[in-house]
């Protein structure tokens, strides 16, 4: 058997500990299918400190790096991979600024103004990039990316 593949841009969006338990996930994917995204996969899972990580290499130098690897392995996250025309943009676009406190002044709609609190506690993730969306899908999915192989993997995981 073989499935049409959707015709999006494909990104990483992540619930974080902070959204899971706040009670802020339907409410969340709520918001990604209002603004015409599919949801193409989904995965909840408790990352380790190894994953959390790997995931954040890039600020490994940060001062807030052990910090941040501990709130990401404090509890649960739900990533899924969603899809829509510029879903990179429109995704970040949607979650707004980083630092939830002051998204909650300068974009009081974004989901980081609903349910995030702090620079390192802001409930969501975005992916950056089309590179950083395609590592992301990886370190979570594995290899979905590649037309009806994609589909199918996902109908069977779902
Ligand atoms: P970054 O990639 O700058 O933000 P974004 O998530 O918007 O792409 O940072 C990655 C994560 O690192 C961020 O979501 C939360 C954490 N972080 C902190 O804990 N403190 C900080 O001061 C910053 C900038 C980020
Ligand atoms: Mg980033």
């Amino acid at each position: 058997t073989s499935f049409m593949a959707l015709k999006g841009e494909r990104t990483l969006a992540m619930i974080k500990p902070d959204g899971i338990y706040g009670n802020f996930t339907d409410r969340i994917k709520q918001v990604i299918l209002e603004n015409g995204f599919f949801i193409v996969q989904e995965l909840m899972v408790q990352l380790v400190v190894e994953n959390a990580t790997l995931f954040y290499s890039e600020h490994s130098a940060k001062s807030f790096f052990p910090n941040l690897v501990e709130y990401m392995t404090s509890g649960p996250v739900l990533a899924m991979v969603i899809e829509k025309t510029n879903g990179i943009s429109e995704w970040r676009a949607l979650i707004g600024p980083t630092d939830a406190g002051k998204a909650r002044v300068s974009h009081p709609h974004s989901i980081r103004a609903m349910c995030g609190s702090s620079a390192q506690r802001n409930c969501v993730h975005g992916s950056d990039s089309a590179l950083a969306a395609a590592r992301e899908i990886l370190f979570f999915f594995g290899d979905i990316s590649a037309g009806a192989g994609a589909a199918a993997a996902a109908a069977v995981e779902l």
